[in-house]
């Protein structure tokens, strides 16, 4: 039975995903603050919520402690608070976003590292804020940068493993609802033009993502992939 290990599956696109390796036979083990009902019983997990890094390295050995291999590490959870000015946006804030969208995910990585689990593949679930740089995004799109590069880093050094930080298109999450369709339009000309583009549903999202996966394999490891634009 393949096994995936799994960040932030509470909401959204985190939660679809563990449907979907459910329905493809995955044995799932996942970290997250919210555990969905409909997966209890169904999956290995573990609550954390990864603003505390250092509950992080203890909560995935206590999930993962006596595995060897693990083929897929799906690294979903995230945070955006709402859009503003980088002038208006305080440090601490950003430093929250930068916790989970990238620290956690080093000590995540660190953690299959110092105990040689084996991965097979690593997909960190990006942003085209990483590299578009839109008014507004401010540490959302710092953050997502650094993920990319926190990616490439590690595919230097996690060499049997083949890792992607993956941007993986508009999808009508909580995120997109709460924090960037609600934003004020004419400040912020991204959200009108979010508002204008098609979205998928976190299903639809989940299910391409997933059937994506072998084809991933054939960028670059470290690179960063835009679902768009493949
Ligand atoms: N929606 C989009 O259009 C879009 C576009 C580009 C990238 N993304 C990325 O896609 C990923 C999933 O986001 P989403 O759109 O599905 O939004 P979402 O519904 O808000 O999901 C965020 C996920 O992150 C987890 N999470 C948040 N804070 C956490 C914390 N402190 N500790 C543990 N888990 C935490 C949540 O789980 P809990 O409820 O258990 O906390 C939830 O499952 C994120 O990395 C996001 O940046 C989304």
């Amino acid at each position: 039975m393949k096994k995936a290990f799994i960040t932030g599956i509470g909401s959204g696109l985190g939660k679809a995903f563990v449907n979907v390796l459910l329905k493809n036979g995955y044995s799932v083990y996942a970290l997250s603050r919210h555990l969905p009902d409909e997966f209890n019983g169904k999956i290995k997990f573990e609550k954390v919520d990864l603003l505390s890094l250092e509950n992080v390295y203890k909560s995935v050995d206590s999930l993962l402690r006596g595995e060897r291999v693990i083929d897929l590490v799906f690294l979903n959870a995230g945070m955006l608070t709402p859009l503003k000015d980088i002038h208006d946006t305080p440090i601490y804030e950003m430093n929250r976003m930068m916790d989970i969208n990238v620290w956690a995910n080093k000590v995540i990585l660190d953690y299959f590292i110092d105990n040689r689990i084996y991965v097979d593949q690593v997909v960190a679930v990006s942003s085209g804020a990483s590299v578009n740089g839109n008014r507004g995004w401010h540490g959302y799109s710092i953050s997502k940068a650094a993920l990319n590069m926190l990616i490439k880093l590690y595919s230097r050094e996690m060499t049997q493993t083949h890792l992607v930080a993956l941007a993986p298109g508009l999808i009508l999450t909580p995120m997109l609802q709460d924090f960037v369709l609600s934003a004020d339009e004419k400040k912020f000309p991204s959200v009108k033009r979010i508002k204008n583009s098609p979205k998928m549903t976190p299903e639809e999202a989940a299910e391409k993502i997933f059937s994506l996966l072998p084809h991933l394999k054939s960028f670059e490891s470290g690179s960063y992939v835009d679902i768009r634009k493949i």
